[in-house]
């Protein structure tokens, strides 16, 4: 198996020096760009997207000045859930391709400075998972079970589920078995889709086969893992009732639920540091934690445990420059005790796109290219999302029957769910699919008209593009950010209302007006970048609303 060695350290001369042990700690100031796989290139006109698409593509992500590429699931999966049900761990769906590409893709991606990570989902199987087939087949009681949370119901005849808890994507979390002749059996505990079923990390195999796992891929080259649920493998043995009024939401951290942040899956992610750490190169591994509040994330980053974890409090902030600034400060001090990195993020493929949840005036593009100048602008990693660079909407008005998302059918076709988001990217040309496949294949799910005029190629050739602007942020980033003495950390400085202004170190500052009327700001030295319609003059300059502006400090 080809295995490429990984990018060196990827910091421009002048940046933070690599730590004693020669280590770079890459991930601390990455730009991470989220490929959601189904959704990217389609390189055979099947209309899903493939992991040779995603190799014919990396050159454009190396163009745009990324760091690292994280792959959502291409695993063996029945896509009940967009491929975070998974079959089998160890082998790529054929509708993305094979081991070999895999391994070309990885190797193509090192060879052009990107470091590669990859999903791993170890909350839930897929129902057509080998072990979840042996567990049925065997019976109540069996070894089999107990790799999953199998239970007896309540009532008479067992006929009500073992707790009240219910499914993240609606419905109860339960669903109880038939055997052939019919029979209700047992019921077994899904969180998510009743194709989904959850497994029970109190077992050693469990451990035992994740361990594997993530060796079968580090061994093959990648540079590390994004952890799925990685706050919901541990439930509290008791599976309690929860409170009539807490309502489970993958988007919901407010609550304290039993099966969600509890203590023992801090346990787990000591081991499988140690497992990345044994490996050279520099392996990272991120959480994906909803969890209540940045002093709780802040636990599954400690220095023995995950390197990096999701900052949904900031995806979640909206346009509100008090709380924006709140949430900065808040995730910034809680990381900074753990002496973690922060991460931001805006989007990704579990949200409605950030330049939709934004709005404002044209359609929220002010936003979002202001939104873009903040998050990159800020000390720490960033993680974008496909599409965002090109400016994308959420897709609000996909045909039913397009819709393929489990919170369609379970919530009763009443919430339309995650697939707004996932429409595949429009590359180039003036017909439909826009690049993303080859000319005449369907995607599998619809790509608007319009999309032909955002399109990476029309923005290619358009320098006020937000494609411009990504690429020309991202390149300011490595290069002046990372050369201002002091830039590891944040200092507020006074602004009018409604204006967030922040600087790093000696040459490089932020300012965003969140606010409806222009500003005026003072002690701007050279403006680096702007989103747009930024006037200066004497060391001061007007700032329009939902615009954002990178400066030197003046004097
Ligand atoms: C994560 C994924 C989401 C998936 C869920 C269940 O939250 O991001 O897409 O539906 O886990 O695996």
């Amino acid at each position: 198996m080809p295995q490429s060695p990984a990018p060196q350290a990827s910091r421009a001369p002048g940046a933070a020096p690599a730590t004693s042990a020669g280590r770079s700690e890459w991930w601390r100031d990455a730009a991470i760009y989220q490929i959601y796989v189904r959704s990217f290139a389609d390189s055979d006109g099947d209309g899903d997207g493939d992991l040779r698409g995603v190799r014919r593509r990396l050159p454009e992500l190396a163009e745009l000045g990324v760091d690292a590429v994280w792959l959502t699931p291409f695993y063996v999966s029945p896509l009940a859930d967009g491929g975070y049900d998974v079959a089998d761990y160890r082998d790529v769906d054929p509708r993305f391709g094979t081991l070999e590409d895999f391994d070309a893709m990885v190797e193509t991606a090192h060879g052009l400075g990107l470091r590669v990570i990859i999903d791993v989902v170890p909350n839930h199987t897929s129902s057509a998972h080998r072990w979840f087939d042996a567990a049925v087949a065997a019976g109540p009681g069996s070894p089999e079970r107990a790799r999953y949370i199998f239970r007896p119901g309540k009532g008479a005849d067992g006929e009500l589920p073992p707790n009240n808890w219910r499914s993240i994507f609606g419905g109860p979390a339960w669903t109880r078995l038939k055997r052939p002749d019919g029979t209700p059996e047992e019921w077994y505990l899904h969180l998510f889709a009743p194709e989904q079923p959850d497994l029970d990390w109190t077992h050693p195999e469990v451990h035992a086969e994740f361990e594997d796992v993530l060796r079968f891929w580090l061994d093959r080259g990648v540079d590390g893992f994004r952890i799925d649920v990685a706050h919901g493998m541990v439930k509290d043995p008791a599976l309690p009732d929860i409170d009539d009024g807490a309502k489970p939401d993958l988007l919901d951290g407010s609550t304290r639920l039993p099966y969600f942040d509890q203590d023992g899956v801090h346990e787990i992610y000591r081991k499988w540091r140690q497992i990345a750490d044994s490996y050279p190169g520099e392996r990272a591994l991120v959480a994906e934690a909803w969890v209540e509040d940045s002093e709780r994330v802040a636990r599954y980053i400690r220095p023995d445990e995950l390197h990096q974890a999701f900052n949904f409090e900031y995806l979640g902030a909206g346009w509100d420059p008090a709380e924006v600034a709140r949430v900065v400060d808040a995730t910034l001090a809680a990381n900074g005790k753990v002496g973690a990195p922060t991460t931001w993020v805006l989007s990704n493929h579990d949200v409605t796109r950030h330049r939709t949840r934004f709005g404002g005036p044209e359609g929220g593009l002010k936003r979002a290219r202001a939104a873009a100048l903040l998050t990159l602008g800020l000390p720490g990693s960033a993680y974008l999302y496909q599409g965002e660079e090109l400016g994308l909407p959420e897709v609000t008005d996909l045909p039913e029957e397009a819709l393929q998302d489990p919170t369609w059918e379970r919530s009763g076709r009443t919430e339309r769910g995650r697939d707004g988001c996932r429409v595949p990217l429009p590359w180039e040309g003036g017909e439909a699919p826009y690049g993303f496949g080859p000319q005449g294949s369907r995607p599998w799910l619809p790509v608007p008209s319009e999309w032909a005029g955002l399109s990476r190629q029309a923005q290619r050739e358009d320098p006020g593009s937000v494609l411009a602007l990504y690429t020309e942020a991202l390149r300011l980033r490595r290069e002046v950010v990372a050369a201002s003495p002091g830039e590891d950390g944040l200092e507020w400085e006074t602004a009018p209302r409604g204006v967030l202004r922040f600087r790093r170190g000696e040459r490089f500052a932020c300012a965003v007006n969140m606010s409806a009327a222009p500003v005026e700001l003072d002690g701007v030295g050279e403006v680096l970048l702007s989103g747009g319609g930024v006037e200066g003059r004497d060391g001061a300059l007007v700032l329009p609303p939902d615009t954002g502006v990178w400066f030197v400090p003046g004097a």
